[in-house]
């Protein structure tokens, strides 16, 4: 099954979206963070009000801890649990230290996903120490000169029951090579998701039903006008 997350730290954005299409949640960085600096209030008022609104609608937040030190790393885990909400996914960037808090968090029953996933044998060891969700970064491993789809197939291959979430995209080609390669859930960005639908191909298909029409009964709908 699909599942479809949106990459954002702004309700209205994240809102607008919701209004569209199902989503299954959302996912955040602390850059995304920064970018809406204290809009809501603060950084922590603003992840509560999307933790809220995400979780009423059936689908989960996913969150990732600032400090990047092992201890750095649990205190923020425990103070997104407390502050944002109890069932928020902790995304933890696989580092030493961050494998080490994947492993203890995992153990207490937090959802784990493991994040900045370059390589297979990094997210062998995420998934070993109890990860859920594992996320690839296809566009940063591309522009390192890393095959993303390979390490995606490879995951799939070996642990086809993780939830394999791929992220960082620069354009719609990343998205469809990662969900062919096995990736089966995706997050992405508001305006390249919704890139997909100016094409121009699409844009001429339309044209061509709509200019067959107007040439034959001369107006823009079957209602005449
Ligand atoms: O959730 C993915 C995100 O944290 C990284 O994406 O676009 O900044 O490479 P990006």
């Amino acid at each position: 099954m699909l599942n479809l997350f949106l990459d954002s730290a702004d309700i209205d954005e994240i809102r607008d979206v919701y209004s569209l299409i199902r989503l299954d949640g959302v996912t955040t960085n602390p850059s995304l963070l920064a970018k809406a600096k204290n809009k809501y209030g603060s950084p922590v008022l603003n992840l509560k009000v999307v933790y809220n609104f995400v979780t009423q609608h059936g689908g989960a937040l996913h969150v990732q801890p600032v400090g990047t030190s092992y201890e750095e790393i649990i205190s923020d885990a425990y103070y997104i649990l407390d502050e944002v909400g109890p069932k928020t996914w902790i995304k933890i960037p696989v580092t030493e230290p961050g494998l080490a808090a994947i492993g203890k968090l995992s153990k207490e029953g937090i959802n784990i996903t493991a994040a900045s996933i370059f390589s297979f044998t990094q997210a062998m060891l995420a998934y070993k120490a109890g990860a859920k969700c594992i996320s690839v970064y296809c566009n940063r491993a591309e522009e390192n000169g890393i095959d993303y789809k390979t390490v995606i197939k490879s995951i799939k291959n070996a642990v086809p029951d993780v939830m394999l979430l791929a992220a960082s995209f620069k354009d719609i080609k990343q998205v469809e090579e990662a969900s062919f390669s096995g990736a089966d859930s995706l997050t992405i960005k508001k305006a390249l998701l919704f890139s997909a639908l100016n094409d121009s191909v699409i844009n001429k298909t339309v044209r061509t039903f709509k200019d067959d029409w107007a040439e034959a009964f001369s107006s823009n709908t079957i209602k005449g006008e």
